[in-house]
């Protein structure tokens, strides 16, 4: 936990702007995460949050609105503190009205920053829009561009191919250098996923037990406990393969196998990330991977009736490099299970004379909900354990970046221009390759798509995935 002393503030002048401010993403995750900033009296002064979006809006009519999302946000009353803190923040807060493709209206946009007379702010946009929409912002912000440093921040999806991915970097490249962009992958805000690289690198048991020649296979699994609700039009396009393996689930993968770096600046964490996404090797077979769809997953929703999207999926596939040699991936993930849990189980080798019916020794890191190591000791009659808990609590009370939310942490980054938790478009190109290749070859080979029922542990052909090499997923529960 974080001192008082050690709280990064911000001294330097800057203007975060939320383009798509209209939107359920600012509403939900954007406004929240900023107001949680305030609370903890991170922004000193000079400092301004714009709202832009096409819908005609007034400052105030945007500031009740940005009031509101918060409020919801916190479920219960704000204290008098908070409340305090809302209307200074409230004060920050102000609104443009204009379309993403009228360089006249960025002109007004630029009209509003420049009437702040802040000392060469630090110009972060957000944007907060459908991909469709990226291309026209970067262009308009490329052509109002002045001195003041500018910071371009992405939310997945970022493509929906390696090819859409390629054409989109190259656009964005044209305009601006990939240092000033900051790709967001919302799980790279999360305390335990950040917490992955410091745990391996300062902890010498950690660090010797994950090493391929050691480990037996490697297994993640992101269990959900609701459905797609009302991002179906979104999801039916995408499936689970896309929406959660592509970006979170591999990132999380690269965190746990990649060489540490000894200087561990973002280019260094980067191109260790993208060597590793780089060497995944999924060979194209059946019997790697497992797919299901959730009962009635398209109940209310007329136009997908006959969907074949997957809203699970189990693989099978290998890291291609000498570190890590014939060591298995298993990864899972569905969405509607029987509880909402990301764990990941490192199972290690077992010495010779062990019985095939022995229990293998594990390091079971827990990411969500609960943030905890347990490593499986091994006696005579069976299992022991020693548990480890290794984060802290998400009080309101506390006061350092481990009380703060994933998009806020990640403003924080932005704003100090520290790119760590952030995905270089090589990460990105080097897990679409991957993530094409199976759906690829899912679309040759078709293969079946179970139901599984709603509530349950997903569809019984993923146990074969893992059986057939002598193996078992680990479950938690
Ligand atoms: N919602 C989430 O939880 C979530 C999670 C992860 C990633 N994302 C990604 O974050 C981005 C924003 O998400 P969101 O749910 O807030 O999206 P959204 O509500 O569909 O769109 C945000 C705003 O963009 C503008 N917009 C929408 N469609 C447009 C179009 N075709 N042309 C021009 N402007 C359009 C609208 O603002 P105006 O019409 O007022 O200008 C809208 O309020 C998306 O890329 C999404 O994939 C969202």
């Amino acid at each position: 936990m974080q001192s008082i002393e050690d709280i990064f503030r911000v001294d330097e002048p800057f203007v975060f702007t939320i383009f798509g401010a209209s939107g359920d993403l600012a509403k939900l995750k954007i406004f929240p995460a900023i107001f949680a900033l305030a609370e903890q009296k991170r922004f000193k002064k000079n400092y301004a949050i714009i709202g832009y979006a096409r819908s005609k809006k007034t400052t105030e009519e945007f500031r009740a609105i940005f009031e509101q999302s918060v409020k919801k946000a916190y479920k219960k009353e704000l204290n008098t503190y908070q409340e305090e803190v809302l209307s200074d923040l409230l004060k920050n807060v102000y609104y443009v009205s204009g379309q993403y493709d009228q360089l006249s209206d960025f002109q007004s946009y630029r009209k509003t920053i420049e009437d702040l007379k802040f000392q060469k702010p630090t110009e972060i946009s957000y944007f907060s829009v459908p991909p469709s929409v990226f291309a026209p912002i970067v262009e308009n912000l490329a052509g109002i561009r002045n001195e003041n440093e500018m910071r371009l921040v992405l939310e997945k999806p970022f493509g929906t191919d390696e090819g859409s991915a390629r054409e989109l970097f190259h656009f964005i490249a044209r305009f601006f250098d990939e240092e000033h962009i900051y790709l967001l992958d919302h799980y790279l805000g999360k305390k335990a996923v950040r917490s992955i690289l410091p745990l391996r690198h300062v902890n010498r048991i950690l660090n010797l037990m994950l090493k391929g020649r050691e480990i037996a296979n490697i297994q993640i699994s992101a269990f959900e406990d609701f459905g797609v609700e009302d991002r179906i039009g979104y999801f039916d396009q995408s499936g689970t393969i896309k929406d959660m393996i592509q970006s979170h689930l591999l990132q999380i993968l690269a965190l746990v196998t990649m060489s540490i770096p000894i200087e561990k600046n973002a280019k260094n964490i980067q191109n260790e990330k993208s060597a590793i996404l780089s060497a995944l090797h999924f060979e194209p077979k059946k019997s790697n991977i497992s797919l299901g769809q959730y009962d009635n997953y398209c109940s209310d929703h007329e136009a997908c009736k006959l969907s074949k999207t997957e809203t699970f999926v189990a693989l099978k596939f290998f890291i291609n490099r000498e570190s890590w040699f014939q060591v298995p991936i298993f990864m899972r993930t569905g969405k509607n299970l029987h509880e909402k849990h990301t764990f990941l189980v490192i199972e290690l080798k077992k010495f010779p004379f062990q019985k095939e019916s022995d229990q293998p020794n594990r390091v079971i890191i827990e990411l969500f909900p609960n943030e905890k190591i347990h490593i499986k000791l091994l006696d005579e009659d069976g299992v022991t354990s020693q548990n480890e808990e290794i984060t802290t609590s998400d009080s309101l009370a506390c006061t350092g970046d481990y009380c703060l939310p994933p998009h806020s942490l990640l403003f924080l980054d932005v704003i100090r221009g520290d790119k760590k938790h952030f995905v270089s478009f090589n990460e990105i190109l080097a897990s679409w390759n991957f993530v094409d290749k199976i759906v690829n070859f899912n679309v040759t080979e078709k293969i079946p798509v179970e139901t599984y029922e709603v509530n349950s542990k997903g569809p019984a052909s993923q146990n074969t995935i893992t059986g057939k090499d002598g193996f078992k997923w680990y479950d938690l529960h």
